[in-house]
């Protein structure tokens, strides 16, 4: 059919689903409904909202299996991940609703400021911003749909939902289950299409009150631009660095980096994308991880594979080029550069130095860089040298020095001795720089999504 477009499955290449390519008409008339119901969305009483979204919840957990399967072939994750996806995701759903139900607000008395008045007392309270776009990306398309969408609700907005093409069948279940709930059906909206045809139709678009995006760093600060005076909240790109200095636990490291980017084949925004590490633990590391990488597990998500083809073609040619420039320009294969399609092998990159690409680009991918470090001042300006600040590792024994470290990384959180992360999702979730604007996690998401609004009284 000419409106629509046919989903292909990452690993199989098989035509398995459709999704309407709708028109900026289409997708008017859904803004629309979405306004026209938010109002009285906004006015249920929040325990009933919470409720629905337990209803979720429910719906999400007895279809882990339908939708994780659809989740597997749509986006190359393996069926063990892609279940697990949408058990936390009906666990990240269950904890917005309770933190919705702990939204009170606040009362202010006006003689606490010089110049107030005594007879003042202000009641602030948390009202919706009305709709919500929330714009997902293909990697995790059931979770991070719900991260926008399930603080949006429950603070009484309503939502339009547009997920990345690939990765829209697996969020469209995931709507199907929540409209199995008692949700007024208008309060969702699901739309799909090409972003050429109505992606700054809706970035755009008057009835839109608030963005919520998450994607790559350049569609991000077009919408940034384009959303003229209402918030947006963005999740980027990252280059995050796996910071281990010599006093570490090189075999924690090697274990938290191999599992920080190789995992998804590297297609996490928080993936390790390059490890800085000192010079005189850095050949031990190098084998160590090297190990674990040749133990990591390459195929299709059916069998279950850590290492997975990439979401395309596209994406595989683009590691490709990093490592074929490192390699060039003098780098050291540790492991890995073998490539069957889109698959791509994964790849351990030792010796690598500022003039290579890999040093600075995300790839995306089954890539990681080493790059070898003499002075401790080192780790923190090679770090913050990248446009991109979402979080950063630091593996040591000594707190104090890895505290010091963290207070002059550029980037939204240090994890100590673990991976990055975004999860537990109640985490306050922050990219600095390039990495993202505004904070995420359940408490800041339904922030995000509300205003304050006074009642004063004048006694
Ligand atoms: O791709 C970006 C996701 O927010 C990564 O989430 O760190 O929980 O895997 P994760």
């Amino acid at each position: 059919m000419k409106n629509e477009k046919k989903v292909y499955s990452v690993s199989g290449n098989e035509v398995f689903g459709s999704l309407p390519l709708m028109s900026q008409e289409e997708v008017g008339d859904k803004i629309h409904q979405a306004s026209a119901a938010q109002g009285s969305w906004g006015s249920t009483e929040v325990y009933k909202r919470a409720e629905i979204l337990h209803e979720w919840a429910e719906q999400l957990v007895k279809k882990q299996d339908q939708i994780g399967e659809v989740i597997s072939k749509e986006v190359g994750k393996n069926l063990a991940s892609a279940v697990k996806e949408v058990v936390r995701t009906a666990d990240l759903i269950r904890y917005t609703a309770e933190e919705g139900c702990r939204i009170h607000g606040e009362l202010l008395k006006g003689d606490s400021s010089k110049g107030g008045s005594s007879n003042k007392m202000a009641m602030v309270e948390q009202e919706p911003l009305g709709v919500v776009l929330a714009i997902s990306p293909f990697n995790y398309p059931v979770n991070l749909a719900a991260s926008k969408i399930a603080p949006a609700l429950i603070s009484g907005n309503a939502v339009v939902f547009k997920p990345a093409s690939q990765g829209a069948l697996s969020g469209k279940l995931m709507i199907e289950a929540l409209l199995e709930t008692d949700l007024p059906s208008d309060t969702i909206q699901f739309v799909s299409g090409k972003g050429s045809e109505i992606g700054d139709f809706l970035v755009t678009h008057p009835n839109i009150d608030m963005i919520t995006f998450t994607g790559s760093t350049e569609t991000g600060q077009a919408i940034s631009q384009k959303a003229k005076m209402i918030p947006v909240v963005l999740e980027l790109g990252g280059k995050d660095p796996a910071i281990v200095l010599e006093d570490a636990d090189l075999d924690l490291a090697a274990e938290h980096i191999v599992s920080g980017a190789y995992s998804y084949s590297g297609q996490r925004c928080t993936a390790i994308k390059r490890v800085l590490a000192s010079d005189t633990i850095a050949h031990d590391l190098s084998e160590k991880i090297k190990q674990k990488v040749e133990n990591l597990s390459v195929g299709t998500p059916e069998d279950n594979a850590t290492v997975t083809p990439l979401i395309n073609n596209e994406a595989a040619d683009f590691v490709q080029d990093l490592i074929d420039d490192a390699l060039s320009k003098g780098a050291e294969l540790v492991t890995g550069n073998r490539r069957e399609d889109h698959l791509v092998y994964p790849t351990l990159l030792d010796h690598v130095n500022s003039d290579m690409k890999v040093a600075w680009e995300e790839p995306f991918g089954p890539v990681l860089p080493i790059i070898r470090i003499n002075e401790t001042e080192d780790f923190v300006s090679l770090s913050n040298q990248s446009q991109y600040g979402l979080q950063a590792s630091i593996f040591t024994k000594d707190v104090q020095k890895a505290r010091d470290i963290a207070t002059k990384l550029d980037v939204g959180s240090v994890q100590m001795n673990a991976k990055t992360e975004r999860g537990p999702d109640h985490f306050p979730f922050i990219g600095a720089k390039n990495s993202g604007l505004g904070s995420q996690g359940i408490r800041r998401s339904i922030e995000s999504m509300t205003r304050d609004k006074l009642f004063i009284l004048n006694l």
